[in-house]
């Protein structure tokens, strides 16, 4: 472009802000639209392109992930293992897109006050889970998480089922008799119970991946 016209964009700060606009939109849209379309992006495979077993939240983990973020935990931990050396030491194989395609919204989250929870699933019994929630300090002596002591208490959660119709339209696999099956499965559990099951199926597809 010669000069001129760059300088008549240069001191026109309305056109600028035009094209300035333009540019990052196209740019966006380059970025963002293949990965509706990428199997990488869209299907349970790793980062070579092979199946992995991820499966949709049984209506208990779900109410769980509900509770989860109800409570804010995403403020103090990511769900997303970068791949660096001192991450994937520490917590496993680092995340891939297609661990997360039943994910909505997704919780990787970048605050990491607490550990990354990716790959947290059977790592502790469901008894040291109730345990730290309910009282971290009496299993991590110095933890400066917060007890989370109403967890404690029946899982009211009587729309499950129409949550779970939300997540169909979004793409989830959930047949009619999931749905149909998903207040039952709830019945009786505490929210805790919803939590622990949440926490224990994270990660597992790539849990013995290194
Ligand atoms: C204020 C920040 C904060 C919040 C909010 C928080 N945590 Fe934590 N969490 C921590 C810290 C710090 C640790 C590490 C010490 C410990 O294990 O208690 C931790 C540890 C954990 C661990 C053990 C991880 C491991 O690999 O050892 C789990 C599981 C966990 N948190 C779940 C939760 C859940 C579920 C919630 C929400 C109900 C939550 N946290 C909310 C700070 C937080």
């Amino acid at each position: 472009m010669d000069q001129s016209k760059h300088e008549a964009i240069e001191r026109n700060a309305f056109l600028m802000i035009v094209l300035t606009l333009l540019a990052v939109s196209v740019g966006g849209a380059v970025e963002i639209i293949p990965l509706f379309f990428q199997t990488s992006t869209t299907k349970a495979v790793d980062q070579n392109g092979k199946a992995i077993d991820v499966k949709p939240y049984t209506a208990l983990q779900l109410a769980g992930r509900d509770i989860y973020i109800r409570e804010g935990c995403y403020n103090c931990h990511s769900q997303m293992i970068r791949p660096l050396r001192a991450e994937t030491e520490r917590y496993g194989h680092y995340s891939v897109a297609g661990e997360f395609i039943y994910d909505h919204p997704f919780q990787w989250g970048s605050k990491r006050t607490g550990p990354d929870l990716a790959r947290v699933g059977a790592r502790y019994s469901d008894e040291w889970h109730k345990r730290h929630l309910l009282d971290p300090r009496s299993v991590v002596p110095g933890s400066n998480m917060p007890a989370y002591k109403w967890l404690d208490r029946p899982l009211n959660m009587a729309d499950i089922g129409k949550r779970m119709s939300v997540l169909k339209l979004l793409g989830v696999p959930y047949s009619d008799d999931d749905i149909a099956k998903a207040g039952a499965e709830i019945s009786g559990k505490k929210e805790l119970d919803a939590v622990v099951a949440y926490l224990q199926g994270m990660g597992l597809a790539l849990r013995n991946v290194q």
